[in-house]
C-alpha cells in the first residue's frame, strides 16, 4: 500500500524552535531522550543505554528522523537538540481510530526533561501542525497517549484537541484524542 503522505517540509522554524532532521551531535541527546526515566515512564520505561547505542550504531545517529513527518526539536538559538516530534500516519492494525480506514496524522511529542514546562512543546506541535495545515488537505489529526500522562494530556488539550475514545494497548489504558488539520491554519 501506498504510504499517505505527512508534512514534508525538512524544516520548520518557530520563535524559539527549529524542527531539523537529526545530525551526529544529536546522539546524547537521543540517548537521554530513550534512557531517562521520567521521559520515558509512559512510553515503556527506559530504555538500557547500550541498546540505545547499538541502534544509533546501526542505523545511524543523523538517520534517526530520516522517515518523513520525523524531527528533531531542536533550540533555534544553539542547535541543541531539545526534543523530538512525529507527525506519522496511525497503522490500521493498531487500535485507535476516528475513520474506517485508519492510517490517520498521529502527532507525538518527547521533550528532555530540562525543556519541560516552558511551553516548548506546544510550540513545536502549533508550528508542525500549522505547516501540515498549509500543505495536506483538511482530515482529521489524531494524538494517543496513556491516560495517566497527564502531562501529555493536557498539551493535547491546549492545542485543541478533544477526547474521542480510550483503549487498552501495550497493557496500559490509552487515551485518543482528534483535532481537524484545518484548525491549525494560520
Ligand atoms: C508531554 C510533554 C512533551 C509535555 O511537555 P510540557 O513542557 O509540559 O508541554 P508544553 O510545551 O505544553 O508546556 C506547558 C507548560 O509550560 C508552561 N509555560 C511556560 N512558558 C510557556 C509559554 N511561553 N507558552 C506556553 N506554556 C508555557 C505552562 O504553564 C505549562 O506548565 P505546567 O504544565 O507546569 O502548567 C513532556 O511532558 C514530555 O516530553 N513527556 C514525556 C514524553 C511523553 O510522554 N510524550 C507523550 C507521547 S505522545
Amino acid at each position: 500500500m501506498t504510504r499517505l503522505p505527512t508534512l514534508s517540509a525538512t524544516e520548520v522554524l518557530s520563535d524559539r524552535l527549529l524542527l531539523r532532521k537529526a545530525h551526529g551531535a544529536d546522539r546524547e541527546g537521543l540517548i537521554e531522550l530513550f534512557t531517562d526515566p521520567e521521559v520515558r515512564a509512559y512510553l515503556g520505561g527506559p530504555r538500557p543505554r547500550s541498546d540505545v547505542e547499538q541502534y544509533l550504531d546501526a542505523v545511524g545517529t543523523a538517520n534517526a528522523t530520516s522517515k518523513p513527518g520525523s524531527y528533531v526539536i531542536a533550540d533555534s538559538a544553539t542547535d541543541r537538540l531539545l526534543g523530538t516530534l512525529m507527525l506519522d500516519r496511525r497503522s490500521a492494525e493498531r487500535p485507535g481510530h476516528v475513520t474506517e480506514d485508519g492510517e490517520e496524522l498521529e502527532l507525538s511529542y518527547v521533550l528532555r526533561r530540562s525543556a519541560w514546562g516552558a511551553g516548548l512543546a506546544f510550540e513545536a506541535a502549533t508550528v508542525a501542525l500549522r505547516a501540515a495545515a498549509d500543505e495536506l488537505p483538511d482530515q482529521p489529526v489524531l494524538v494517543v497517549t496513556q491516560t495517566a500522562n497527564e502531562r501529555s494530556l493536557k498539551l493535547a488539550a491546549r492545542l485543541g484537541f478533544r477526547h474521542g475514545s480510550t483503549f487498552e494497548e501495550f497493557g496500559a489504558e490509552q487515551t485518543l484524542a482528534t483535532a481537524r488539520l484545518s484548525s491549525f491554519k494560520a
